[in-house]
């Protein structure tokens, strides 16, 4: 046993392996929020929950939340997890690492007949990929209070409205404000790297610094539909040309901004759709949508003006129009609490794990908690770094040794002691 709790590697490792079988069989492994699938893999995990003995419901957010109750109601919640959705064709272990090694630390808790002086919640935030409405983090965002009305009325391209799909997988956005707490006294989210940091220096977790700013712009370019024959060059309004030039532009720009390292600069188009769509017609309409993302809000906003002047100057060479330059969502970088960090650090050298700071450049639900409650977030070991890919993957021994740190974390913090 290592720790204070007694953290099952073996069973949270089944528990993962079986969470991944409710997956789009076609596309291995696909469990996209709002789907069917999604839905069956909420009803697995409440059912882990409830066998665990944690009181479960849908928070007005659509997050699954398990509790079990604390000994001082005054104390508040400690809150742990991570999210159970994925990208298309991605992993096993983006997301669901998180949200059962917080089930396993409360089923060894239960176990122990450890009884914390805090509630303690695990949960499955909603949405945290960026979903069908194009926007991620929706069941943090909401618990935070920043899932404004505009967000709420995004849809997807089946046209269904993001407040409905909420409600749908049980949410209630008449009631939404109710989702926003007051009673989080911490968050950790376990997760994968995601990247080579821990691999390469043969470490066994990474205590995350500070997350990425995530900003991501939509651009619509439109022009004519003409036939891609008989329209001479010089008379096109071609939408996909300026489109074409901003994807250049992007590339350009970012790997300028990398060279000035002034911080983690990043940028990518991810979207690209062009309409109607046929080889023998000249695009009319041609959308992509940019993902930016800078540990440095100042990189970011210098980007984001640049884009915008470029994008009008692409469309007027172009005789086309830019129809839309929306920002789609935007957050900016986000600190992981130093007292929770430190507890993380001690936790992890108590019980002989190496360790190293990190910033994390994907995106987490911890950076929307960030604004209610103290957080923190714990990184594992990934093979190659490679994730949002079928290939993911993560040692059953490196998992087991994140959640056992984040277990004496848990014990450490709700003994109020930062050294145990
Ligand atoms: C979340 O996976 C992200 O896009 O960083
Ligand atoms: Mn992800
Ligand atoms: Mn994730």
């Amino acid at each position: 046993m290592a720790g204070n709790l007694p953290i099952d590697g073996r069973r949270l490792w089944d528990d993962l392996m079986q969470l991944a079988e409710i997956t789009d069989p076609g596309k291995p492994y696909t469990r996209r929020s709002f789907s069917p699938l999604f839905d069956q893999g909420r009803i697995w995990l409440r059912q882990r929950f409830e066998a665990a003995g944690l009181e479960t419901r849908i928070d007005n957010a659509g997050n699954l939340i398990g509790r079990r109750a604390g000994s001082d109601p005054a104390a508040g919640t400690i809150l742990i997890g991570s999210h159970s959705d994925s990208v298309p064709s991605g992993g096993r272990f983006d997301g669901p690492a998180g949200v059962l090694a917080a089930l396993e630390i409360v089923r060894s808790l239960a176990e122990s007949g450890v009884v914390l002086r805090h509630a303690i919640e695990v949960i499955d935030f909603l949405a945290e990929e960026p979903s069908e409405f194009g926007l991620s983090c929706i069941g943090s965002r909401g618990m935070a209070g920043v899932l404004d009305d505009g967000m709420l009325r995004y849809t997807d391209p089946s046209g269904e409205v993001l407040s409905h799909a909420i409600d749908r997988v049980g949410g209630n956005v008449a009631a939404l404000a109710t989702a926003k707490r007051s009673d989080i006294a911490c968050f950790f989210e376990l997760h994968i790297e995601q990247g080579l940091v821990l691999q390469d220096g043969r470490l066994d977790v990474g205590i995350v610094t500070a997350i990425v700013g995530i900003t991501r712009i939509e651009v619509v370019f439109r022009g004519s539909a003409d036939h891609a024959g008989t329209t001479p060059m010089h008379l096109r309004r071609d939408a996909f040309t300026p489109a074409a030039k901003t994807a250049v532009f992007v590339d350009r720009v970012a790997r300028e901004f990398v060279s000035r390292k002034e911080g983690l600069f990043v940028a990518t188009i991810g979207i690209v759709s062009v309409s109607p769509g046929a080889s023998n017609v000249v695009p009319q309409e041609a959308r992509i949508v940019i993902d930016a993302r800078s540990e440095n809000r100042a990189l970011m906003d210098e980007f984001l003006a640049l884009l915008d002047r470029e994008t009008r100057t692409f469309a007027s060479e172009s005789r086309t129009e830019r129809a839309v330059f929306a920002r789609l969502s935007d957050t900016n970088p986000t600190a992981c609490d130093a007292r929770l960090r430190g507890l993380l650090r001690d936790s992890a050298n108590a019980l002989g794990f190496t360790s190293t700071d990190i910033a994390s450049g994907a995106g987490h639900d911890a950076a929307f908690v960030a604004r209610i409650a103290p957080s923190a977030m714990l990184f594992i070991p990934c093979r190659d770094g490679k994730s949002h890919a079928p290939e993911e993957w993560a040692e059953p021994d490196a998992l087991a040794a994140g959640t056992a740190v984040i277990a004496e974390a848990v014990l450490r913090f709700d003994r109020g002691s930062s050294t145990g």
